[in-house]
């Protein structure tokens, strides 16, 4: 670890003289940490953390999060200022780099990025392998992946220069192959992205221009989509960063690790619940429904979750969802949307489950998820690609990840244990004399 002990802990068995003092370290922000790597050797037993709600996997100079405060910081800054005042590409600048760029940085990032959007030709090929109805998600697992296909005079994780490159390509390309499967399932021509627009506006004009006719970009929904991409750029150690750092902790590939990092995405538990919010919406329908939806989720034989509530840090609330709720606001005033009946069920919804104990008393508030899919409805975006959104806008969360920790010097293979609870060793008894 980088940072010297400040104090330890002494851990001992009960009923035997066994006890070992471990190092307790304390990082810039947050509580301090007992390093348990000691503690195997000294006492011969593990420790045991389902989830890793309690367990530190790495030092991380990227991300902080204080649940119990609400707060969330890139690089120490405060994701407030940053939604507010700086935009997707800068911050893309600050989590790979851990500085605000001077201009000249900015200028030289941008056409970084913007040199690498293009995929190669036989990509397109892919896509006619695929069904017209698969999930867009399906979509990047499997093209993001084979990128690494064609870069395999590029994939020598050891060397910094082949890094940066892949870096760069993954945060230029996946945007361009994401809206490549949006039009794949509209059955529509791809559209070849336009390096004189910015980040966001450039992705909004792949996902929505047509060869037939000129498509001018909002400026209204291109700053939208801009923050939308800054609110999920990165978010410290969750699942699909956590699978991005595993998958890249065996030597794996960039490309190969970040398509694994979509995989966790998508579930509902975490990336896939922006979709799922809209649909819950779409079932309840109606105010007059909350009531009896509220009490589905609270019996726990039901299995419905209020999705869009909830988070496994954030015991206050969501940061992310305070402005999502207002850039909400926002877009449909600017769309001139008067009246759009499904926030102001989540409103309600939201108002609701607030006030109620069940989720008072378990700390359950709402997350980035509960407003961001009404926005991205709004802007015309269907339900099936906002889990794709995500993905584009945490892609370089991930990336930043990777690459922290592999020029990690104390980096090693991911590698948990376990609790055994299977039979004991037994002998094999051939089938004939099976009871
Ligand atoms: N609706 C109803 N009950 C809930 C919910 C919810 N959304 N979330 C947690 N609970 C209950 C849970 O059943 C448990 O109750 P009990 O103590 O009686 O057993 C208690 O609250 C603690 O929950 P937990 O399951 O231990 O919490 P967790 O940290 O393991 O899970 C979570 C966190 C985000 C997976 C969960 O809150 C959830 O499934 N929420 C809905 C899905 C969602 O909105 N996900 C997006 C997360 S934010 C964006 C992202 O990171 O991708």
């Amino acid at each position: 670890m980088t940072t010297t002990p400040n104090g330890s802990v002494t851990f001992s068995i009960d009923g035997t003289n066994r006890s070992t003092k471990l190092p307790v370290h304390k990082g810039t922000l947050g509580p301090d940490v007992v390093d348990i790597r000691k503690l195997y050797a000294d006492l011969g037993v593990f420790t045991f953390d389902p989830g890793y709600g309690e367990t530190a996997s790495c030092e991380s100079t990227i991300t902080y999060i204080d649940g119990d405060e609400g707060v969330l910081l890139y690089r120490g800054y405060p994701i407030e200022q940053l939604a507010e005042h700086s935009d997707f590409i800068e911050v893309c600048y600050l989590l790979m780099n851990g500085e605000l760029p001077s201009a000249a940085q900015l200028k030289d990032f941008k056409k970084g990025v913007t040199y690498h959007t293009m995929v190669h030709e036989q990509i397109r090929r892919f896509f006619d392998g695929f069904r017209r109805d698969a999930h867009p998600m399906a979509v990047m697992c499997g093209v993001v992946g084979a990128l690494a296909a064609f870069y395999h005079d590029n994939l020598d994780i050891n060397d910094p220069e082949q890094r940066r490159i892949a870096a760069f390509r993954l945060i230029a390309k996946v945007p361009t192959i994401a809206a490549m499967a949006y039009k794949y399932s509209l059955g529509q021509p791809f559209v070849y992205p336009r390096n004189d627009l910015d980040y966001a506006a450039n992705f909004l004009y792949m996902l929505n221009a047509v060869p037939a006719e000129p498509y001018q970009v909002s400026p209204v929904l291109a700053k939208a989509m801009d923050r939308i991409l800054v609110l999920h750029a990165d978010h410290e150690q969750n699942a699909s960063t956590s699978t991005v750092r595993l998958a890249g902790s065996t030597g794996a590939n960039p490309f190969a690790c970040i398509a694994a990092g979509i995989a966790a995405l998508w579930g509902p538990a975490h990336g896939g619940a922006n979709e799922a919010v809209l649909k819950m919406l779409g079932e309840i329908g109606h105010a007059k429904n909350i009531p009896s939806f509220i009490e589905k989720v609270k019996d726990k034989n039901s299995n419905v979750k209020l999705m869009g509530f909830g988070h496994r840090v954030y015991k206050n609330f969501d940061p992310r969802a305070k402005i999502m709720q207002k850039t909400c606001h926002e877009v449909l005033g600017e769309l001139g949307i008067t009246d759009e009946p499904l926030l102001d069920l989540a409103m309600e919804l939201e108002r609701i489950a607030i006030h109620d104990d069940y989720f008072v008393s378990r700390k359950l508030y709402p997350n980035v998820d509960f407003y961001s899919g009404i926005i991205l409805k709004a802007m015309g975006i269907p339900t099936s690609m906002f889990t794709v959104i995500f993905a584009v806008a945490r892609t370089v969360g991930w990336v930043s990840q990777w690459k922290e920790m592999i020029e990690d010097p104390s980096q090693r293979i991911g590698r948990p244990r376990q609790i055994y609870t299977g039979a004991p060793r037994r002998d094999y008894v051939p089938a004939a004399q099976r009871g």
